[in-house]
């Protein structure tokens, strides 16, 4: 069964899997110090400037709050969105490992900026956790991207407070390619620190990286991630799926059909919200996410063909992701199921 419960959802994009199996010969050091990573290293410092330095790890939690641990004290705080990963999906993980999370009112998934230095009248006051990063998802969870100009806004707010600026951006990627942006215009010219950057949505097995622009911030980190029981043993594994995803900009004809597969689901549903009032959009689409709130009713005769997630059980507000291999016929398949249960309800037959 296919559906649009999440990226995480899909298998193994095929030039992924021809990764794994290319560098399945053979032996190779370790750690970190095969031949697959060197090559790997070098294009993401040509991608991300050649100040940056980046490690493989297993999974984006990890990336995370390894980020954070690298840029916080036990007694700081990160400041990230209510919607946040961070926040709501790591299972305490941050608090555990690195320090505070305080969260910051959004509008569709986007910290308001006006709110933020609220949250910092009390740096000095040794009484309150320190605020000493903030961490923007991008694209958010909501499926919405910072602009460019509001990551400017955000970004000087953090530099006047000494803030470090973290990037969730376990789909990096699809805001790259919505925002017709290179991955260097995005970050590092822009002043973010350091970023957890995805492989595993966008088609890897596993895999994720930290990517470290601040030099400040890479000294020790390597020993973090030990401790962390993040260093793969054998990291050929992760960086090559890394070589053949960000050569050839396979990362960027990835992200654009997720995220065309996405408008053509948002139009779909549009064009349907347009002709009844039973189901309304309630983000902007601007990743691979479309949110949609749609009778209860409905839910479960939807879930049974196609799977998603209802993103808030109080207003049925649900999330639709699409994914490397979302096909045009899934989408179509699933808005012609769609009208025919609103016809259903409509003659009361359901
Ligand atoms: C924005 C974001 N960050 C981080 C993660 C964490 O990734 P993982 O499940 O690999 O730990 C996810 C996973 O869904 C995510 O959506």
């Amino acid at each position: 069964m296919k559906g649009f419960g999440s990226d995480n959802h899909s298998g193994i994009h095929p030039i992924m899997m021809n990764a794994l199996l290319e560098c399945n010969i053979d032996h190779e050091p370790s750690y970190g110090t095969d031949r697959y990573s060197e090559k790997t290293l070098k294009i993401f410092k040509e991608l991300f400037g050649p100040q940056s330095e980046t490690y493989f790890v297993y999974n984006g939690t990890a990336a995370n709050i390894l980020s954070l641990r690298a840029c916080m004290r036990r007694y700081e705080t990160v400041l990230s969105s209510d919607t946040s990963h961070i926040h709501l999906d790591e299972c305490g993980a941050p608090e555990y490992f690195a320090g505070k999370v305080q969260t910051l009112p959004t509008v569709n998934g986007k910290i308001i900026f006006s709110e933020i230095e609220k949250y910092l009248i009390r740096k000095g006051d040794q009484h309150y956790s320190q605020p000493k990063v903030i961490s923007l998802t991008q694209p958010t969870e909501l499926g919405t991207c910072y602009s460019i100009s509001e990551m400017q806004e955000i970004i000087a707010i953090a530099k006047k407070h000494n803030l470090y600026v973290h990037i969730d951006g376990a789909r990096l990627s699809n805001a790259a390619y919505y925002l017709q942006s290179s991955f260097k215009k995005l970050t590092s010219d822009l002043g973010v620190d350091l970023i957890s950057f995805g492989g595993t949505k966008n088609g890897f097995a596993f895999g994720e990286a930290v990517v470290i622009l601040n030099p400040k911030l890479q000294i020790d980190f390597k020993f973090l991630r030990k401790q962390s029981a993040q260093l793969p043993s054998k990291t050929r594994f992760i960086a090559n799926q890394f070589y053949h995803y960000l050569n050839d900009e396979t990362y960027l004809k990835i992200a654009e059909h997720s995220v065309k597969m996405a408008k053509h689901l948002h139009d779909g549903l549009k064009l349907l919200s347009l002709k009844n009032d039973l189901i309304k959009i309630t983000q902007p689409q601007e990743s691979n996410a479309v949110f949609i709130q749609i009778p209860k009713n409905l839910v479960k005769p939807l879930r049974e063909k196609f799977f998603f997630y209802v993103w808030d059980e109080n207003t049925t507000e649900c999330r639709l992701m699409t994914s490397w291999d979302t096909t045009e016929n899934d989408v179509d398949e699933f808005l012609s199921l769609l009208l025919n249960l609103i016809n259903a309800v409509r003659t009361s037959t359901l």
